[in-house]
Parts: C-alpha cells; sequence; structure tokens
C-alpha cells in the first residue's frame, strides 16, 4: 500500500505543557485509520501539526515520501491535506454556502461575487451528502449537528488527498452519521487518506482499518481496527482496565417525587408530554435526534416559552419562565450546547468552575472565598482528570474533551434537587466517562434526581432506572432500566410514529 503521510517523532510544547513527545503516524491511500486517546493525549494537536496550524518543535513529516514542513492551512490544502476541526469554525453570520466558499468565492468578469454559482455549488455538495439545507440559511440559525455537516461539505469541496476528522460525529444523529460513513467509504475507495479521531468506539468497528494510540502526547502503538478487542484498544489509552459496575435498580414506586410535568406543550415540537422524576432516580431520555428531548428540557428550564403545561417541583406548582426561575426552583441544566451556553473560553478554569456556584464560595460580606474556589476546582480537576497545566490555564487553551470535562463539572458541584443532563459525555473520553457516570451515582445517592439525555443508548440503558422514550415530541412510553430491557425495545418505541393517538395519555 502506498504511504501518504508519515510523521516521525514530532515534539510540540505549549507554555506550561508538552503536547507531543516523540509522536508519530503512518497514514495509507486509501484506508481510514483511527486516532484514539484520552482527552489531552494530543491528538488534534499531531493533526494540527499536520494540517500547517501549529509548528513543531522536532520532528518529521513525510507527505508521499517527500519531507515537508506545512506553514498554515493553505499550504497544507496545497498538499493535498484538509482537516475538518473538532471545534467548530464556522463565521455565525454568514450563510452556509459563503462558509464554504469563504476567500474562494466564485467571481463574475467584472470581479463580483456570483452569489448564484456559490449557492448552486454549495446545493450540489449538500445534496450529495444528503443534506437537506437552503445554502442561503445564516449557519448561526442552525442546529450544530447542521452546521458540523456544513463543516464535513467545507472539507470535501476541496478535493484533498489527505482528510483529518477530529470528532465529526459528535453533535451527528444516527442517520446523519450513515450518511457520513458513505461519504467516507467513497472517499476511501478514491484512495483518501483518512484519519478519522473520535471517542465512539463502536465506530472504531464500523468504519476503521487501523488505529494508532496515543497517551500523554505519546505515541503507544498501532492495530488492526477489526482484529483488536476493543478493551485492549482501550487498555492502551487509559494504560490500565476500566470497569462498569452494574447498574442496581432501586424500587422507586414509593419515593417522592422530585419532579412532576403536566401536559407540556410547545407548537409541534412538544406534544403532551408528562411524566414523574422520582428522588434518587435517573430518568433516562431516548429518542432519535429532533425527537423532542432537548425542547422537552428546555422547557422546564424555561429557557423556551411554552403554550401549555404545569411542573411541579417537590409537589408545588413552579411557574418558571427563565432560566433564573428553573435555578430558584432547585433546577439544573447541562447544555449540549456548550459553546454557546457553558463556558466563559477567555477565563480560567477556576473561574469557570467557581461561575454558577458563586453564592457558595461567598463570605456573608460578599467577599468571594479564592482559596475555596481553588480547592474545589482542584478536585475536580482530580476527579474528571482534567488536563490542564493549573487550575488558572485559560479554558480556550485546553483540549475539547477536557473543555467538556470542565462544564459537566462545574454542573456536578452545584447544589440542584434536580439536575437535568443532555448529552453528558459526548466528546469525553472512556476513563472519564465512567467517572462521570460514577458522580451521577452519588448525586441519586444523595437523593437528587436526574433526567439523563443521551443518543449513545448503552449509557442511556446502563445508567437509567427507567427511560422515557419520545418521538416526534411525544412520550410514546416508559421502559424500566437495567437488564429487562433491550435497545431494540426502546428503538420500537423511538420510531413509533402514531399521530392518530392525539392524547398520549398520562403515563406514570
Ligand atoms: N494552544 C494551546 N496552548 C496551550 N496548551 C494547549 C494548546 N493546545 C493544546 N494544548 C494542550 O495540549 C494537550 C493536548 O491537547 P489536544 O487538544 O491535542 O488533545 P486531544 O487528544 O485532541 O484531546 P480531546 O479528546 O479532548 O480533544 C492538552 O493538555 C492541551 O491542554
Ligand atoms: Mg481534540
Amino acid at each position: 500500500m502506498d504511504k501518504i503521510v508519515e510523521m516521525i517523532g514530532v515534539d510540540k510544547g505549549f507554555p506550561g505543557v508538552q503536547a507531543l513527545k516523540d509522536a508519530r503516524l503512518e497514514l495509507y491511500k486509501g484506508e481510514v485509520h483511527a486516532l484514539m486517546g484520552e482527552n489531552g493525549a494530543g491528538k488534534s494537536t499531531l493533526m494540527k501539526v499536520l494540517s500547517g496550524i501549529y509548528k513543531k518543535d522536532a520532528g518529521e513529516i513525510l507527505i508521499r515520501g517527500k519531507p515537508e514542513e506545512p506553514v498554515g492551512p493553505r499550504e497544507a490544502q496545497a498538499l493535498g491535506i484538509g482537516i475538518i476541526h473538532q471545534e467548530l469554525s464556522l463565521m455565525m453570520d454568514l450563510s452556509a454556502a459563503q462558509n464554504i466558499f469563504i476567500g474562494r468565492e466564485p467571481r463574475l468578469s467584472f470581479g463580483r461575487i456570483d452569489d448564484a454559482e456559490m449557492n448552486r455549488k454549495a446545493a450540489t455538495l449538500f445534496s450529495s451528502m444528503h443534506l437537506d439545507l437552503d445554502p442561503q440559511t445564516v449557519v448561526g440559525d442552525l442546529t450544530i449537528a447542521k452546521q458540523q455537516m456544513i463543516e464535513i461539505s467545507k472539507a470535501l469541496s476541496f478535493n484533498s488527498e489527505v482528510l483529518i476528522m477530529d470528532e465529526p460525529t459528535a453533535a451527528l444523529n444516527d442517520a446523519e452519521i450513515a450518511d457520513l460513513f458513505n461519504i467516507i467509504n467513497k472517499l476511501k475507495a478514491n484512495g483518501v487518506g483518512i484519519v478519522y479521531i473520535s471517542h465512539k468506539m463502536d465506530e472504531l468497528k464500523r468504519i476503521a482499518d487501523r488505529v494508532t494510540v496515543m497517551r500523554d502526547g505519546q505515541y503507544v502503538g498501532t492495530v488492526d481496527a477489526k482484529e483488536t478487542p476493543v478493551d485492549q484498544i482501550i487498555a492502551m489509552m487509559v494504560g490500565r482496565k476500566v470497569q462498569h459496575d452494574p447498574l442496581v435498580v432501586p424500587e422507586i414506586s414509593d419515593v417522592p417525587v422530585a419532579l412532576e410535568v403536566r401536559g407540556l406543550n410547545r407548537g409541534k415540537e412538544i406534544r403532551d408530554v408528562s411524566f414523574k422524576l422520582h428522588r434518587g432516580e435517573v430518568l433516562g431520555f431516548a429518542g432519535l435526534m429532533g425527537a423532542g428531548r432537548t425542547e422537552v428540557a428546555r422547557a422546564i428550564f424555561g429557557a423556551d416559552p411554552l403554550d401549555a403545561g404545569e411542573v411541579f417541583v417537590g409537589g408545588e406548582k413552579r411557574h418558571i419562565t427563565s432560566p433564573h426561575d428553573a435555578v430558584k426552583a432547585g433546577i439544573g441544566y447541562l447544555s449540549e450546547d456548550r459553546k454557546r451556553y457553558g463556558l466563559a473560553i477567555t477565563m480560567d478554569v477556576a473561574a469557570n468552575t467557581a461561575m454558577p456556584n458563586l453564592e457558595n464560595f461567598t463570605s456573608q460580606l460578599g467577599v468571594l472565598n479564592e482559596s475555596e474556589i481553588d480547592t474545589a476546582t482542584q478536585e475536580m480537576v482530580d476527579k474528571l482528570n482534567i488536563r490542564t497545566p493549573s487550575i488558572h490555564q485559560e479554558v480556550r487553551l485546553l483540549s475539547g474533551g477536557n473543555q467538556q470535562k470542565i462544564v459537566v463539572g462545574k454542573w456536578l458541584l452545584r447544589d440542584c434537587d434536580i439536575f437535568i443532563f443532555d448529552e453528558p459525555t459526548r466528546g469525553i473520553d472512556v476513563g472519564a466517562k465512567a467517572e462521570i457516570y460514577r458522580l451521577i451515582e452519588d448525586l441519586t445517592a444523595r437523593g437528587k434526581a436526574v433526567i439523563m439525555i443521551s443518543s449513545e443508548l448503552p449509557e442511556v440503558m446502563r445508567l437509567s432506572h427507567r427511560i422515557l422514550v419520545m418521538c416526534e415530541g411525544r412520550v410514546t412510553g416508559i421502559l424500566p432500566g437495567g437488564e429487562g430491557t433491550t435497545q431494540e425495545d426502546i428503538m420500537t418505541l423511538a420510531t413509533q410514529r402514531d399521530t392518530n393517538q392525539q392524547n398520549a395519555g398520562y403515563i406514570q
């Protein structure tokens, strides 16, 4: 097989962090090469070196056997290297088409941008990806999933020979992932070499040919993706075995209700949603993307207005019309869109941790107790194994997954009675996932109630005492957690498009 990229002995340091030391990667034409490792292992950094965004301190890069040192993304593109970034790099005020062709817009003979041609080209690209999207839509108005698809289209439009995908599916639903995998297979058949970064172990088996594992910026090894057991790959990543304890499902019928929701309605997105959440319970929300799970969460949290519906907290009816009201009622919401709502990325780790918890760290005289903030932050950093040179590092300088851990961590520190976690483990490595599960279990052991929205079914099944399934804005059923429920049971309800059942009725 033709080797298209070879990176040998690559070092890269940042102030206080040795992000890469003796990192290595070898990519053949027409292969999908998974790059795996814990959050902060150096995957994105290695790929930014390859795509000319960072300059390496030492080492060698061979492209088609020739030593190269791409400086800047344009030079990398000229060498045939394209990258889909982990953090979306789109301009929120521009249209989808403008984002794709930025800096290389088709022009009319007198120099003006040919908008019609640009939109046509974008439309062709989208239809090749089965993406139902008007090229003129302003990107900021789109869901993260759609934005992610635009980012992918943009990378594809360069016709690169080497395509780096840094967690491309983090925000995609199953159908979108299937479309992406079809595209990947086509690219492979055309001889494109793909570096694929993901924390989802099932994708590794579905799409990858080989895997290279990194740990602490170092090369650990390269193995065959299909033949190597997942456990072995995880052990290479974390340097130890990760254990999952089985769920113990408590009897919840006689436990007090923490939250009750009756007849929530908003347009077509939320239709007659009613349920009860008990103290000490994890209620999983399952459903396909667009089923209305996030909409229900946002409505309970007062982030979006309702047409109708009642919310009871601890048996008392509450009028929640803003997140502020919700927090006062003891409800915390970890949003799935962390970039927009979750982090102040130019502030440091400690400030981000303290922000939603200021009252806990303020003395009666209104003075912030910084040493307490530092202690709590350090504890969170240790528990979730957040890779940062110090708690005073700016959050934007951390790896994507470590940023996620901070958002999750700061909510776990909060003193809420009811937690709503929307995709809490997105982009988070296996070791820290297990730790987050444990922290959620700690919360429920202390009588807290948790709603857990996740598109990873095994995760919902492992953590939930009961699983509420939604389809097209309606609750289609509530299943018991634990061994008794299968993925098929959930999928049956998640695809139950029964519209003549006007009123799904009250489900306990
Ligand atoms: N610009 C930067 N300045 C300072 N430190 C950085 C910078 N970029 C990355 N780092 C650090 O380098 C290390 C490797 O980060 P990198 O983003 O490559 O990790 P990753 O393997 O992609 O992790 P994730 O799975 O979380 O995306 C981390 O400790 C990170 O904090
Ligand atoms: Mg990364």
